[in-house]
């Protein structure tokens, strides 16, 4: 029997913060190492949902291609024969079953979409790609029959809907696609828990768009300087660590830095620090392991060229474009834009 698919996309963002590394990077790079064998895994970029809302278009290309190049330098196996990397807008199936299953997903469904209505609330011009990304998202999914879909909560009601419409047309058409495993089977390969904020204002995400530069480290900072960042970091005045993110968020994301980046279960490192009362040894910790994490990852970045991401996506690319024509040649027949061959 095929292996089950584990499949997850791989968002770009313009610049790479600590927080991305910890909570996609790395999650993706030991799903990998515990994973890649007994699943397949599919992680693909997916190029043609940056555009669905203005983007620097200019910098597009570099900057997929440049996140490729961060997931390798931090360890990620991009010549594992379990594992298929690939650009979303290289393979033209997406596109193709996008539309098909666009008319398999109704108006009424799309319009439900809470992040529709949050990305386009008070926007002047909304695009209707906006309005149909849950329709790519789903084809992104069912084109390689994925089982397993690791993502964020916010992206749950996109998978509900992509399990509503594959089941729609396995009883119309008979069983076309895999459906996805519901939400709450799952939590095995959703490990979402881990949410760095801002060392500034630790109540909120940490993120390149809250614009503080001392709240936010990039990983392509100076490793001494991010280091410097982590001393800095905003605390509070109680005077002892806790895990308690309600009202100690700046140590609590501290010890959030430690456990992810030792790959370690943050009770255990929650247990350790329990009862410290010199933040000053908590924050030098975590300084130091932030610092050689970027020096590592800086490291491995130079020695992997832009060039040679791209021919690396591209041998991919060559083989996953079989595998997803494949499924798109059995969709087009069933719904008789191909004559069915058997
Ligand atoms: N929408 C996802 C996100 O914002 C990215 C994505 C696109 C994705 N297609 C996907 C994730 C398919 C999983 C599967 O994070």
């Amino acid at each position: 029997m095929a292996k089950e698919v584990i499949l997850t996309g791989v968002r770009s963002n313009a610049e790479l913060t600590l927080g991305n590394l910890l909570g996609a990077i790395l999650p993706l790079v030991r799903l990998q190492q515990q994973y890649s064998g007994e699943y397949q895994i599919n992680a693909f970029m997916p190029d043609l949902h940056s555009i669905t809302t203005p983007t620097n278009y200019e910098q597009l290309f570099y900057r997929t291609i440049d996140t490729l190049r961060f997931f390798e330098a931090a360890g990620l196996k991009l010549d594992d024969p379990n594992t298929l990397i690939y650009r979303q807008s290289y393979i033209p199936a997406h596109s193709e079953l996008t539309w098909i299953l666009d008319s398999f997903i109704y108006y009424g469904e799309l319009s439900r979409m809470t992040q529709f209505k949050e990305k386009s609330q008070g926007q002047k011009s909304v695009s209707a790609s906006l309005f149909n990304y849950p329709a790519l998202m789903a084809a992104d999914i069912l084109l390689y029959d994925a089982s397993y879909v690791p993502v964020g909560e916010d992206q749950r009601q996109h998978l509900e809907l992509t399990r509503e419409v594959a089941m729609r047309m396995n009883s119309r058409f008979g069983n076309l696609f895999v459906i996805p495993k519901a939400w709450d089977e799952q939590v095995k390969f959703n490990k979402t828990g881990v949410r760095i904020r801002s060392l500034k204002n630790p109540q909120f995400k940490m993120s390149k768009s809250i614009s503080d530069p001392s709240g936010t480290i990039l990983l392509l900072d100076n490793p001494k300087e991010a280091s410097n960042k982590i001393l800095a970091a905003t605390t509070d005045s109680l005077g002892n660590v806790n895990y308690d993110f309600k009202n100690q968020p700046g140590i609590s994301n501290l010890l959030q830095i430690i456990a992810t980046i030792k790959n370690q279960p943050i009770e255990e490192i929650a247990q350790y620090w329990k009862g410290e009362t010199s933040y000053s040894k908590l924050k030098q910790a975590a300084a130091e392991l932030v610092e050689s994490v970027l020096v590592e990852i800086q490291t491995n970045l130079k020695l992997f060229s832009r060039d040679e991401a791209i021919s690396v996506l591209a041998k991919h690319e060559f083989k996953v474009r079989d595998i997803a024509n494949m499924k798109l040649a059995s969709v087009q027949s069933s719904v008789g834009l191909r004559l069915k061959n058997s």
